[in-house]
C-alpha cells in the first residue's frame, strides 16, 4: 500500500467481515489483538464501523498479545489502558469477553496464570484472527530473539532495543519495565489467520529479514513464514528493502 491509512482500512474491513460472518452463523469470533502505533488506524476504523455502520462486537472475544510486568491497569503506559482508550471504550464488547495479560500477577503465580491464559484461548475456540505489529528486534508480541517455536504464554525479558523504542513514551529508558507477559510463538501461530502490519522506513530492514531471511529464532517473526494463512500488510517504506 502507498500509505498506512488505506492499508489500515483494508485490514479493518477484513476484521469487520469476519465478525459479521461469524455473527451470521451464530458462532463466536475470537480476535488476537496488538497494541503499539501500528494498529491504531485499524482500531479507529473499527470504532467508526461500530458507530456509523452498526458493526457489533457483542459476540466477539478478544485476547491481547502482551502487557508489561509489573504494570497496573490504570497506568497510562499500560496496554490495558491503551486498548480501552483506542477501542474497547468505544464499542459494545461485553467486558467479560476482553482478555489482556494482567501486569499485576504476583511473580510466584505467573506460571499458572500463563497456562490459564492459554487454556482460556482454547476454551473460547482458538484464535480466528491474530493482528500483529513487528518490533525492530523481529519480535511479534514480545517474543524477543531467542524465543522458541513452541513457546506459549510466558514472562519474557525485553530486549534492549525494544526498551529504547519504548523509552520516549515512558519519558526515559530507566522507566521502561524490563519484563512483560506475552503470548508465545506457538500461541500466535495457532491462529487460523494472521495479519502483520508494518509502517515506515524504520521497519524496512526487519521486514526484509523476516520475509526473505531463513527461519531462525534470532528473528522470531520469521516463524510466520510457514504459517498457512499469513499476510504482511506494509506501506511502501516498510516494503522498500524487499527484493
Ligand atoms: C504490541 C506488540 C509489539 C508491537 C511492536 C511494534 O502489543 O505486541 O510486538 O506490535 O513492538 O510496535 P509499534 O507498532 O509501536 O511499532
Amino acid at each position: 500500500f502507498s500509505d498506512s491509512q488505506s492499508a489500515s482500512l483494508e485490514v479493518a474491513a477484513e476484521i469487520a467481515a469476519l465478525i459479521r460472518e461469524k455473527a451470521a452463523n451464530n458462532e463466536p469470533c475470537v480476535l488476537g489483538l496488538a497494541t503499539g502505533s501500528s494498529p491504531i488506524k485499524v482500531y479507529d476504523e473499527l470504532v467508526r464501523l461500530h458507530r456509523e455502520e452498526g458493526l457489533s462486537f457483542k459476540h466477539v472475544t478478544t485476547f491481547n498479545l502482551d502487557e508489561y510486568h509489573p504494570m497496573t491497569r490504570e497506568n497510562i503506559q499500560s496496554y490495558h489502558y491503551f486498548m480501552h482508550e483506542h477501542l474497547f471504550d468505544h464499542i459494545d464488547i461485553p467486558a467479560q469477553q476482553i482478555n489482556i495479560p494482567d501486569g499485576q500477577v504476583k511473580t510466584e503465580d505467573l506460571h499458572q496464570y500463563c497456562l490459564g491464559y492459554e487454556e482460556k484461548i482454547q476454551q473460547a475456540g482458538g484464535l480466528d484472527f491474530q493482528l500483529l505489529g513487528i518490533g525492530r528486534t523481529g519480535h511479534i508480541g514480545f517474543n524477543e530473539p531467542g524465543s522458541h517455536y513452541n513457546s506459549g504464554t510466558r514472562m519474557i525479558t525485553l530486549d534492549y532495543i525494544t526498551r529504547v523504542d519504548a523509552a520516549p513514551s515512558f519519558l526515559g529508558i530507566e522507566n521502561v519495565p524490563r519484563k512483560a507477559i506475552t503470548m508465545g510463538i506457538a500461541t500466535v501461530r495457532s491462529a487460523k489467520r494472521v495479519v502483520l502490519m508494518g509502517w515506515g522506513q524504520h521497519k524496512a530492514e526487519i521486514i526484509k529479514e523476516t520475509v526473505e531471511g531463513t527461519i531462525d529464532s534470532h528473528v522470531p517473526a520469521t516463524y510466520l513464514q510457514d504459517h498457512p494463512n499469513c499476510t504482511f500488510v506494509l506501506d511502501d517504506e516498510a516494503a522498500s528493502e524487499l527484493t
